[in-house]
């Protein structure tokens, strides 16, 4: 049976995957309230087609930070690949070059940063920093990211501590002990430290020490797990480039918004002066139309990509991003859209359920 739309690859990856995978993958923290309203309140969102407007040419394309991509759907950082597919990341990179689309390498890829560029050496990316106590070595990272052709630093913000994922506990999922770190480990001595010593995240990072980032890089800062329009507006002040609008799928705090309720505040306090995008619970191409109409800028998708991978790698994840692409091409031209510009408020009715 061909699958045919994302909740297909999820079905699919569910019986692919062993148990310690698939909760590793789906697994929201507490109570999973969030994660699910991640995707339940994209649903209570109705739209206001509006006909007779020439929709007989339909261009998804847009640009973020200034780079075009064929469509507003792109790939945020999800840790360890090679989980889903045996070349990880890799796969990843080369099917979002092959779609045109935006990749948000993780600090916790389980490919190597080089081979992850020298597979797909035309791909846009962006690089995601979880912030490590030792500054020198978030400085080695980051000229190391610039150098290799990254387009911005994306700095998640939401994991001072790992949210409590209780699948994880009752698995005993100890990824950190099985996968390396190959980006910090030192290249003199060649030796691959376990991110279990390498890699805790710096719980003690502070608006103010964005200066020091900003002074260490040219990339455009983003800041990823922004929820309120105070941080929204603090982000602003402090000058970095744009914001995920994200609760991490739902795997940190549990009860915070869904990213769709949280997005208006956030495009609200931003007033325009820098780019606001969202991630968490895309699965259609409706879901799509609304969080553009409601300001973003584009999307990211989380799990959907490794359920693409461990269908089929590459592959799999290239059908992931086709099917999402066209159905957010009939969304546009079914609301009378044809150009990502004229997708506007005015497509959306919050309903009464
Ligand atoms: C994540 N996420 C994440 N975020 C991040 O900044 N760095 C990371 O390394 C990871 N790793 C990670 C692993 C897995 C298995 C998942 C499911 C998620 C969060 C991710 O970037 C994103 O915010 C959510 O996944 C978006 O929600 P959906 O699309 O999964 O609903």
């Amino acid at each position: 049976m061909p699958l045919v739309c994302l909740t297909d690859f999820e079905a699919h990856a569910r019986e692919q995957l062993s148990k310690s995978t698939w909760d590793f993958i789906e697994g929201g923290a507490d109570d999973c309230l969030t994660r699910d309203d991640n995707i339940a309140a994209f649903k209570k969102i109705r739209l206001r087609p509006r006909y007779l407007k020439d929709v007989s040419k339909v261009d998804t394309r847009t640009t973020i930070q200034g780079e075009e991509i064929s469509t507003p759907i792109c790939i945020a950082p999800t840790g360890f690949h090679c989980l889903a597919w045996p070349d990880g990341e890799m796969s990843t990179a080369r099917a979002a070059q092959a779609a045109g689309i935006c990749y948000i390498t993780s600090t916790y890829a389980s490919c190597s940063l080089e081979d992850i560029v020298a597979t797909a050496p035309g791909g846009l990316r962006w690089f995601q920093l979880y912030v490590h106590p030792n500054r020198q070595l978030n400085k080695q990272l980051i000229q190391k990211v610039e150098s290799l052709g990254f387009k911005a630093l994306v700095i998640t913000v939401d994991v001072p501590k790992i949210g409590n994922r209780r699948h994880n506990i009752t698995n005993q999922v100890n990824l950190m002990k099985n996968l390396l770190l190959k980006d910090l480990g030192s290249p003199e001595k060649g030796n691959l430290m376990p991110y279990l010593q390498m890699s805790p995240i710096d719980s003690s990072i502070c608006w103010d020490d964005l200066s020091w980032f900003q002074s260490m890089t040219r990339l455009p800062i983003i800041l990823k797990g922004i929820l309120t329009k105070e941080d929204a507006e603090l982000a602003v002040k402090h000058n970095v480039h744009g914001i995920i609008v994200s609760n991490h799928g739902g795997r940190q705090l549990d009860e915070v918004p869904a990213s769709i309720d949280a997005l208006t505040e956030v495009v609200a306090a931003v007033k325009g002066k820098i780019e606001v995008y969202l991630d968490g619970g895309i699965r259609t191409g409706n879901d799509v139309l609304k969080a553009l109409a409601l300001g973003a800028k584009c999307v990211f998708l989380g799990r959907p990509i490794l359920w693409g991978l461990a269908y089929k790698g590459e592959h799999g994840v290239e059908e992931v991003l086709n099917i999402l692409k066209n159905e957010f091409h009939t969304s546009m031209t079914l609301t009378g859209c044809r150009s990502v510009d004229e997708i506007s408020r005015d497509l959306i009715q919050f309903s009464r359920m």
